[in-house]
């Protein structure tokens, strides 16, 4: 196992799913996790994340003394670099101009033959962003490669297994990036590549069970389902693991896709075998959205009426089970380090952060990016067409319906949203985007319909793609597509007259428009 200590980089989680991609298993703590379980996880390798801040400001995160006497090879990556050279002591300094985007790494003369390097071309691109830098090592180190602008890019110890990466090489733009952690993991640290998704079940399986024979008499696993792609797989998880002792429940919140709640249910029903508990709620969440129409106060009423709901379940000593991925935990996080929060979480609310303190949350997903997800979901039998799902986000059509989300609005939206999908589907493009859908706004504009003026409401659509959720771009519709999909919507869905197309990227954007 290779452990990653993470300083707060948004990449972070990157590096845990590089090593696992070439099969060594990887995974991620916080930078300040003690020395003493550091140990007992007994890694064959660490490496420093990269990370905001910088070392020589005042409560900038350090590691414990004594974790580079520990005899296990070190990676430090951009800040964790930073803070090898820092703690060994050379010296670090901001940059005149600071560094991001792609930069041509060369390996120096005579360094060639250093595992760290081997099989690197002379010259590779790799990506940077930093504003401190390495301006001169500790002792007993060399530089063994560098980039035009910064002299020090890949930096060792000259007899310790001790290495630094100024450049990223977790993120796809650094070509050579693979192969770079490749060579520490399995050249430098000796790991072999025999780890398998599998595994990945059994341990799961596993700590499931475990938590569950410590917890009192009667405990049950309880988890709201929503027929999504997350919340299936950690399901066919759960019930692998507790069998009756998991009950999965599904909250109909009348924010959900057109047919949508029906085929749920009887999807777990007849086809997984489960036994699905479904609670009536969407007149409830209109009523409690009435009127609202700021975002973050849509999502927090919408997540903390879920909680109130779904927690009539959940009996004391209950577990509750969250197929949360590791996307959405990075977004809502926002302690001192880790990125900033960006949009409130489901499933992140108050309620659920104190049961979190009292470990009664389990999440065995929350260390995957969703293609992961999707490979689980495969070894665990589910079928490709339930994997490939699109995403959907868990305030569902709370935050496509721009404004204030009432009865009227969301049969607009739905109509409009089932004719994307149909049309999607329809042109075969359903499985090879990330995302499709409606977006209702809070505007009307003015067209004429027979000899009559309208003024009605707009329909945006939103198609992108994305391999993690993290960045996106849209997508080149067709636009004869495009041309039939707003005709459609604008003859079939009374109310609507106008439909646009977001052509934003993430970032700046983000999928969702709330
Ligand atoms: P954004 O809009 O932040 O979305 O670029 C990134 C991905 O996450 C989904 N999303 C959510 N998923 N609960 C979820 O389960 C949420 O609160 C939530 N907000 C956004 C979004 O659909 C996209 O796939």
């Amino acid at each position: 196992m290779i452990l990653i200590l993470d300083f707060g980089s948004q990449y972070s989680q990157l590096i845990a799913r590089k090593i696992r991609g070439f099969g060594v298993y990887s995974q991620i703590v916080p930078f300040n996790t003690s020395l003493d379980e550091i140990r007992a996880l007994a890694p064959l390798g660490i490496v420093l994340s990269g990370g905001p801040a910088s070392v020589g400001e005042k409560g900038a995160p350090r590691v414990e003394s004594g974790l580079l006497e520990l005899g296990v090879p070190i990676l430090g990556i951009c800040y964790g670099m930073q803070l090898l050279v820092h703690l060994l002591g050379g010296d670090v300094a901001p940059q005149a101009h600071s560094e991001y985007g792609r930069a041509t790494l060369s390996v120096a003369k005579g360094a060639e033959d250093d595992p760290i390097v081997a099989k690197l071309p002379d010259a590779t691109t790799v990506w940077m962003s930093h504003n401190d830098a390495a301006v001169r090592l500790p002792r007993d180190w060399r530089t063994l490669a560098s980039t035009g602008s910064c002299p020090q890019a890949l930096v060792r110890h000259r007899k310790l297994p001790l290495i630094g990466f100024q450049f990223h090489p977790e993120v796809h733009h650094t070509a050579q990036g693979q192969r770079l952690l490749q060579n520490f993991v399995v050249g430098v640290c000796g790991a072999k590549r025999d780890w398998k998704m599998t595994d990945y079940i059994e341990q799961a399986v596993d700590d499931i069970r475990t938590r569950l024979d410590a917890a009192p008499r009667g405990a049950r696993i309880v988890s709201a389902v929503s027929g999504g792609v997350d919340s299936t797989v950690m399901a066919v998880l759960l019930h692998r693991a507790a069998g009756d002792r998991f009950m999965p429940v599904f909250v109909d919140n009348g924010l959900l896709r057109a047919d949508e709640p029906d085929a749920v249910v009887a999807n777990f029903r007849d086809g997984l075998g489960m036994n699905i508990k479904k609670i009536d709620a969407a007149k409830h969440f209109v009523r409690k959205l009435k009127g609202v129409t700021e975002p973050e106060e849509k999502r927090r009423i919408i997540g903390r009426e879920f909680v109130n709901i779904f927690f009539r379940d959940l009996r004391k000593n209950d577990f509750l089970a969250q197929g949360t991925l590791y996307p959405d935990v990075i977004e809502s996080v926002n302690v001192k380090g880790p990125s900033a929060t960006i949009k409130t979480h489901h499933n992140r609310v108050p309620e659920i952060l104190q049961l979190m303190k009292e470990d009664r949350v389990i999440e065995p997903l929350r260390e995957l990016f969703k293609d992961e997800v999707r490979e689980l979901g495969l070894k665990l039998g589910i079928s490709r067409d339930l994997l490939w799902r699109q995403p959907f986000p868990g305030p569902g059509l709370g935050v496509r319906i721009l404004g204030e989300v009432t009865a009227a609005r969301l049969e607009i939206l739905k109509k409009a949203d089932k004719i994307v999908l149909d049309e999607i589907k329809a042109a075969g493009l359903y499985q090879k985007i990330w995302q499709s859908f409606a977006v209702l706004l809070p505007v009307k504009a003015v067209g004429v319909m027979g000899d009559l003026r309208t003024y009605a409401d707009v329909i945006a659509l939103r198609a992108v793609n994305s391999v993690d959720g993290m960045t996106a771009d849209f997508v080149h519709l067709p636009w004869d597509l495009l041309g039939r999909v707003s005709s459609r919507i604008i003859n079939e869905v009374a109310g609507v007259n106008r439909v646009v197309y977001d052509i934003s990227s993430k970032p700046p954007g983000t999928i969702e428009w709330e």
